[in-house]
């Protein structure tokens, strides 16, 4: 069964007070690396997988998109994501992704931001992003990183007073589901070595052209207090890959 935990009352409050969920686009450090790594988004179809509260789609509708669709398993986020002005020019659909059936060819762009390590089935998925992109489209999107997912709580190796002593990295070869711990709520995502994330993409002959391990911006290593220790490991990683044409 596909887990939607962002429905979850408990969980859902909890992400709703992190930076990038108050702020937005500018407090997520990943961000910058993300946006230069999109194509130019004027005139274009968009297909946001796992959209949450719509950050990307919204930035595809300010860059001049024709057509924006934000798919999300969950109401709660989707619903925060329809309090936004603008909003009603974006196509919503409350589904999980693994269940939706993009229109063939109809997408320039797919996208998809911390979204993927939930989703059991990579290579069902990539054939549907395949299928659902116009020749000499785009497939952006960013993971949770395998050396951060790898060992599966998802939390530093500490000393007695708290204090970070290193990241664990455990069972690297062995991909798949992972109990973790985010937000202080138990969280089921999956696990995947890098291979495992490129091997369907080049199987189904997209051409992976961009690869990023985005690192925090000057500004957020001075102002968030313990963002220093982002710099010990790898938390995310980026991949853009483009269907020929
Ligand atoms: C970490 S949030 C990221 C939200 C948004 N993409 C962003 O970057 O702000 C992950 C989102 O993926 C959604 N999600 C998780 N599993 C999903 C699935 N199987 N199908 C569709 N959405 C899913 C969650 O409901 C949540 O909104």
């Amino acid at each position: 069964m596909k887990q939607n935990k962002y429905d979850d009352p408990a969980f859902f409050g909890k992400y709703a007070q992190m930076a990038r969920s108050v702020e937005g686009l500018n407090a997520a450090g990943e961000w910058p690396a993300f946006q230069a790594m999109l194509p130019p988004l004027a005139g274009k179809r968009v297909l946001d997988l796992g959209c949450g509260y719509g950050w990307h789609c919204f930035y595809a509708q300010s860059q001049g998109a024709a057509a924006v669709t934000g798919v999300d398993i969950s109401a709660k986020m989707l619903a925060r994501a329809q309090q936004v002005p603008g909003a009603d020019r974006i196509g919503w659909q409350q589904v999980a992704m693994e269940d939706y059936h993009p229109e063939p060819e109809g997408y320039d762009v797919v996208l998809s931001s911390l979204a993927f390590h939930y989703v059991a089935d990579w290579p069902s998925l990539c054939r549907k992003v395949a299928q659902a992109l116009k020749p000499g489209g785009t497939f952006l999107f960013s993971v949770e990183h395998p050396i951060f997912t790898a060992q599966g709580p998802q939390a530093w190796y500490c000393d007695g007073e708290g204090k970070p002593l290193h990241w664990p990295v455990d069972h690297y070869f062995s991909s798949g589901r992972r109990e973790t711990c985010f937000l202080g709520e138990r969280v089921i995502k999956y696990h995947r070595t890098l291979t495992d994330w490129l091997a369907p993409l080049l199987a189904l002959q997209l051409q992976v052209n961009g690869l990023r391990e985005p690192q925090p911006s000057a500004q957020l290593l001075a102002d968030v207090p313990g963002m220093q220790d982002e710099l010990r490991r790898p938390m995310m990683l980026i991949v853009s890959a483009c269907k020929p044409a």
